[in-house]
């Protein structure tokens, strides 16, 4: 397990996806993603990779509309695997299976290739490079863009076969659009998160602890775009876990402190960026 994603951090560790066909999302995060169904309902089907813990989960509402574009939502959610060569191996059956890949980049700190899934919800899937290997700067960690280098990760594959997301896959990090750079930082720093680098004035990239990023944020679809409809297709909500209630309890007073509300369902609680986006807080 990354050490990013445990103990003091607080990370995120779930995304809930509002899908206007259910059947092929899920045979998509089985086929491609490697998924497994840990619960299932009429409208709601809860994947895993640990079969205990949600990793993403799709649901299917009633009155769902399509997704409009230029809003704040989500940008892409960020699946971490445990090695390099199990991005290798990833990468070799999307191939196989003729699964559109949008794009890929060694970043520095990782490497990462980007698709999207059925329904255009953006996905990255990554592996970290050792973090002894990070450019660290004096606000944080240097990420670059440079080509990924398929023919090293696929040899390094070598002729393992994908059986699925392997033991230790978790939900790395969120990348959202959101309407205004600077009331988002300080929204996520009153949560616990601090700027690790900043992208030429159009996104912006938050963790605890030294990661490279939790949590990234962009205005690609325009500064000040508006919240998609309630109804729309897309992210519901991601989860931030927090490593005690006494935690949990400070990051939302901060939030309180600044005009932010808190929102209780079924016991849960929820709170919405200043882009509307829905956070489920957990510890
Ligand atoms: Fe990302």
């Amino acid at each position: 397990m990354s050490k990013y994603h445990k103990g003091s951090k607080i990370f995120v560790t779930e995304v809930v996806i509002k899908v206007m066909d259910l059947n092929r999302a899920v045979e998509f995060y089985k086929s491609i993603m490697g998924f497994k169904v840990l619960r299932k309902k009429e409208k709601k089907v809860v994947m895993t990779v640990d079969g205990i813990n949600p990793i993403v989960t799709l649901i299917r509402p009633d009155d769902i509309v399509p997704k409009e574009h230029r809003r704040t939502g989500l940008y892409h959610f960020a699946i971490l695997l445990p090695t390099r060569k199990d991005l290798g191996k990833f990468i070799k059956n999307i191939r196989e299976k003729g699964y559109p890949i949008v794009g890929g980049s060694n970043h520095g700190v990782s490497e990462a290739l980007y698709l999207q899934d059925p329904e255009d919800n953006g996905i990255e899937v990554y592996a970290d490079t050792p973090d002894r290997n990070w450019e660290r700067t004096l606000i944080g960690v240097k990420m670059i863009t440079e080509p990924m280098d398929y023919r090293g990760l696929i040899e390094l594959a070598g002729d393992d076969v994908w059986q699925g997301a392997p033991d230790g896959t978790i939900l790395g990090h969120m990348h959202l659009h959101v309407s205004n750079l600077d009331e988002s930082l300080n929204f996520y720093s009153a949560l616990g998160f601090k700027l690790v680098q900043a992208m030429m004035d159009q996104a912006y990239f938050v963790s605890t602890g030294g990661y490279h990023h939790h949590i990234g944020f962009n205005i690609w679809n325009g500064k000040g775009a508006p919240p998609p409809p309630e109804d729309s297709a897309g992210m519901k909500y991601f989860t931030l876990k927090f490593p005690d209630e006494d935690t949990r309890k400070e990051k939302i007073n901060n939030l309180k402190e600044q005009g932010y509300v808190m929102i209780e369902k079924n016991n849960k609680l929820f709170t919405r960026d200043p882009s509307k986006n829905l956070i489920k807080l957990i510890v």
